[in-house]
């Protein structure tokens, strides 16, 4: 072969390989997923709880594989979800309190994440469900252990520093416990709040944990619960948002700090924010037609059992941005989980 041609061979090859085949199919960029966090996030633990803040039972699921309702707050899939196929780890990312979880499901990643919980012990949508602290120092606690048992040391820690660890609560903080009592003043419960984040990150830190993908708060006062319980019109309330919007500045702080004192960690921040704002102010960008309440029932209060078989529901989820009266439609997570999985492979330790 002259050297020209072999020239061209390499370059060739260097081209398609970078582009194809060694970047998608060979190894992916995590071993696997670890998701804390609430409703946004849980893909069934709740089935296995004593609460009744369940969605396993139709219309939840419609559009789920099999219209099988799992558990998950919507209609379809979570983000974590999509988010760990784009990724190529496993098309669902499985409910760690599921009896019948595999040495596989083990090994790819669990979600601990529980509906109506939060980052203050004290918030609960519904008595019952299980606060983010215990989920990360009871349940992923025993979860590396288990993990342990099944791989070896040695793998098992490869894994948890190789997981891509998502954490998304702080919503239900708000709307099902300041919001409710408003016996503190905000700014000081943001504070609060950070400073149990900051703790979870700990835990997840000291067991492994290395990299951190975390959301900020979406705009809260949108929410059509929330406008239902503060108002009558249905249009956002700007003074919730403001909130949250200042908790989001909070959060990206404290991950930067974290990122500097905590080492090998990379924390990256995903703007919510910022996407949902954007569907509500241009929803036929994104096809919808419906952002102000949600699509099952009246989509002002229906949630959880109030959502049932006997609610009827809208003829396209695809063009409602809420499925219920506060749960997100599978259409938003699907762009969820492409802003969050392009901010991710654009992180930078
Ligand atoms: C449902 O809505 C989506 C988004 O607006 C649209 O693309 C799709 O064609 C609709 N499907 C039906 C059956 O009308």
């Amino acid at each position: 072969m002259s050297s020209n041609l072999l020239f061209f061979f390499i370059f060739f090859f260097v081209i398609v390989c970078a582009r194809t085949v060694c970047n998608a199919a060979t190894i992916p960029k995590y071993t696997a997923m670890i998701v804390i966090g609430d409703s946004t996030v849980d893909p069934g633990n709740n089935n296995f709880i004593p609460t009744l803040f369940r969605s396993n039972f139709i219309p939840y699921g419609q559009d789920f594989p099999n219209h099988i309702p799992s558990g998950r707050f919507t209609n379809g899939k979570l983000v974590t979800d999509i988010l760990a196929a784009l990724f190529g780890i496993k098309e669902l990312v499985p409910a760690y309190l599921n009896p019948r979880l595999s040495n596989d499901d083990l090994r790819t990643g669990v979600s601990f994440a529980s509906a109506g919980s939060g980052l203050d012990d004290l918030t609960e949508a519904e008595g019952g469900v299980i606060p983010v602290s215990k989920q990360t120092q009871i349940y992923f606690k025993a979860y590396k252990e288990r993990l342990i048992t099944v791989v070896g040391d040695k793998e098992a820690n490869r894994i948890v520093s190789g997981a891509l660890v998502v954490i998304s609560a702080g919503t239900n903080d708000l709307v099902f416990n300041f919001y409710r009592k408003e016996s503190s003043i905000i700014s000081q419960y943001q504070d609060f709040l950070l400073e149990k984040l900051r703790d979870r990150i700990q835990d997840l830190y000291n067991l492994g944990g290395r990299t951190f993908g975390i959301p900020g708060l979406g705009p809260v006062g949108c929410i059509p619960l929330v406008m239902t319980l503060k108002l009558k019109a249905r249009v956002c309330l700007e003074d919730v948002n403001a909130d949250a919007s200042l908790f989001n500045t909070k959060l990206q702080k404290l991950l930067h700090k974290l990122q500097a004192t905590l080492p090998g960690t990379i924390f990256t921040y995903v703007d919510l924010y910022g996407l949902i704002s954007d569907m509500i102010k241009n929803p036929q960008k994104y096809g919808f037609t419906v952002t102000n309440r949600g699509c099952c029932g009246s989509g002002l209060l229906e949630l959880g059992p109030l959502c049932n078989a006997l609610t009827p529901t809208c003829s396209n989820t695809s063009q409602f941005l809420f499925w219920d009266a506060v749960h997100p439609s599978e259409a938003v997570y699907k762009v969820a989980a492409k802003l969050a999985f392009d901010t991710l492979q654009n992180a930078k330790p």
